[in-house]
C-alpha cells in the first residue's frame, strides 16, 4: 500500500517534468519518448529539433500520450507571431513561448490566439546566459532580477500564463505575481549530479518548494542510460 502510494506521489511529480529532447534526430526524439511514454512527463521540443523534424513529430509525440512545450522563443512585429501561433495552434503543441521583449501589443495578440485555441503562452523574460554587462551592451539599464521582474509584469498584464525563468527566480516571481502565474525552471540538477554548463543550478524538489510549476529537464534525463529511471530518480 506504501509503495503504491509513493509511486502514485512520483507520478503526480512527473507531470511537473518537462523534459527537453535537445536532440537532432528524429529517430533519437522517438525512442527516448518511447522510453518515456506513461510516465506523466511533458516533452519540450526546442529549435534543434524543430529544425529538423517540424510538427509532424510533435503530432507523434501527441499520439503517444505526451503533453507538449513547443519552445521556439518567437519574437517578431505582432502580426508575425500571431499568424504563426496560428499555424502552431493546429498541431498537438500544449504550451508555446515567445520574447517578453517584442513588447506588450505582440504578446496580448499572441494570448489571445492561444488561448481561443485553448492552449497556454509563456514569456522568456532574461536569458540566463546574459548578465548586468550584456543587458547594459543592448541598452537595458537594470539589474538581470529587476529586468525579469519588469518583463514578468508586463507579460502579466497582456494576458501571457507566465513566464520562463531560473528556477533560483522562483521564490521571488512567485510571491510578486500569485499563486496562478505559470513558472516554468530549467537549470534543474538532481542532488549530486553534473551541473554540465548550467552555472546556478536548482534541484527538483527545491525548484517546486521555492514555487516552479514546471522543471525543465534535459541531460540528467536525455543523457542517462535508462532516461526513464533517471526521470523517476528525480525525486530520490
Ligand atoms: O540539459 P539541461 O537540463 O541543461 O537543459 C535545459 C533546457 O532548458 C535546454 O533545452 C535549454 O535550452 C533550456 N533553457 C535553459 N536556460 C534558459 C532557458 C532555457 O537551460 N534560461
Amino acid at each position: 500500500m506504501m509503495e503504491r502510494d509513493e509511486r502514485k506521489m512520483t507520478d503526480a511529480q512527473n507531470e511537473k517534468v518537462i523534459v527537453a529532447l535537445d536532440v537532432d534526430s528524429p529517430e533519437d526524439a522517438l525512442a527516448l519518448a518511447r522510453n518515456l511514454q506513461g510516465t506523466g512527463c511533458w516533452l519540450k521540443v526546442g529549435l534543434e529539433l524543430y529544425a529538423v523534424s517540424g510538427l509532424k513529430l510533435v503530432d507523434e509525440f501527441k499520439e503517444l500520450g505526451f503533453s507538449i512545450f513547443l519552445d521556439l522563443k518567437l519574437h517578431d512585429i505582432p502580426t508575425t507571431v500571431e499568424r504563426t501561433l496560428r499555424v502552431l495552434m493546429k498541431a498537438g503543441v500544449d504550451l508555446v513561448d515567445l520574447h517578453c521583449s517584442g513588447g506588450y501589443e505582440m504578446m496580448a495578440r499572441a494570448a489571445e490566439v492561444v488561448h481561443a485555441a485553448g492552449k497556454k503562452v509563456i514569456g522568456v523574460t532574461v536569458l540566463t546566459s546574459m548578465d548586468e554587462e550584456d543587458l547594459q551592451a543592448v541598452g537595458v539599464n537594470a539589474t538581470p532580477a529587476a529586468q525579469v521582474v519588469n518583463l514578468a509584469r508586463l507579460a502579466k498584464k497582456a494576458g501571457l500564463d507566465g513566464v520562463v525563468a531560473s528556477a533560483q527566480e522562483s521564490a521571488l516571481l512567485r510571491q510578486a505575481f500569485g499563486p496562478g502565474f505559470l513558472l516554468v525552471t530549467p537549470g534543474i540538477r538532481p542532488a549530486g549530479s553534473t551541473a554540465n554548463d548550467q552555472v546556478r543550478v536548482v534541484t527538483p524538489r527545491e525548484a517546486l518548494a521555492a514555487g516552479s510549476s514546471y522543471l525543465v529537464v534535459g541531460r540528467p534525463v536525455t543523457r542517462a542510460e535508462d532516461p526513464r529511471q533517471a526521470l523517476f530518480d528525480l525525486w530520490k
